[in-house]
């Protein structure tokens, strides 16, 4: 049966209903397909790109071009879930003409349904320059990969009141400049909850508590395919990386034993030709 594409009403109205919206990062076709075949509502297309797949130290790096060409695999396999490809940092913070042409680039060229972009109240004069351009974004605060350095390391946000009261103005000033939901990282669950209660649209928590309207998280860290670190709010559900390693071991051996591969994995001929090409060597 075909599947009905979900749009960003779609995850507008989940706010006031009992689901919990769904999300997970792709980066290529083949687990896009998994994702969306499993039902997920949103599948983004993260910079995280560049530390999980690319092996870069941060997310800083990564550029236009790698989101693109990223972005393009997802939305080949994509049928149902809402798409937001994540603008990487340098896109979007130069000047209002080059964060909506880079937005655009994600609709035009990467098949995106909307866009994602990191900052609070400094961005919301971008984010409505981009919604009125006619594409949806999603907003993302809290902890922001992309200033990382600004905010002094990977740190949980929000445990002082003067500091949940910034995050809490900044997602104030992203709905009113038009967001359709926003991404609350690393915030602390009482403050990411007041902040659920106090906006329309539907936050989707990554490490910010069970209060969140949503939840995402980074594919490679819940499957256990993330070399370097597990941050503590990743529940890991798999640890495909020792899977996948037993097998490329298996393979190994079996190719230097000679028991691969076997018959059923070879072609054939039939045995008069084979017999001619004999005589033809002679
Ligand atoms: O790039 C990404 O994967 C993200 C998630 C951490 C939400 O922005």
């Amino acid at each position: 049966m075909e599947q009905k594409k979900l749009t960003v009403l779609d995850i507008k109205a989940f706010k006031n209903s009992e689901k919990a919206i769904t999300s997970l990062t792709a980066y290529d076709y083949p687990w896009a397909l998994l994702m969306d075949k499993a039902g997920l509502d949103i599948i983004l297309v993260g910079d995280s790109l560049g530390m999980v797949v690319l092996g870069y130290d941060d997310t800083v790096a990564v550029t236009m071009d790698e989101m693109l060409h990223h972005l393009k695999a997802v939305t080949r396999a994509v049928e149902r879930a809402l798409v937001v490809g994540d603008l990487p940092f340098g896109s979007y913070n130069v000047s209002i003409a080059k964060a909506v042409e880079n937005a655009n680039r994600f609709m035009k060229e990467g098949k995106a349904d909307c866009v994602k972009l990191e900052g609070g109240k400094n961005m919301a004069h971008v984010v409505e320059a981009i919604v009125k351009a006619g594409i949806p974004v999603q907003g993302h605060i809290g902890l922001t990969p992309q200033t990382v350095s600004a905010l002094g390391g990977y740190k949980v946000q929000g445990k002082s009141a003067q500091a949940a009261q910034v995050i809490i103005d900044d997602a104030k000033a992203l709905e009113d400049a038009g967001c359709f939901s926003l991404v609350l990282e690393a915030i602390t669950a009482p403050v990411a909850r007041i902040i659920t209660e106090t906006v329309s649209i539907p936050t989707i928590g990554i490490g910010s508590g069970i209060h969140c309207d949503g939840q995402v998280l980074v594919t490679h860290d819940m499957l256990g395919l993330f070399d370097r670190f597990t941050p503590k709010f990743v529940k890991q559900y798999t640890k495909i990386s020792e899977i996948a390693a037993t097998a490329i071991t298996e393979f190994k051996t079996d190719v230097e034993k000679k028991k691969f591969p076997e018959e059923q994995h070879s072609f054939n001929l039939k045995p008069d030709e084979f017999k001619k090409i004999e005589r033809n060597l002679k």
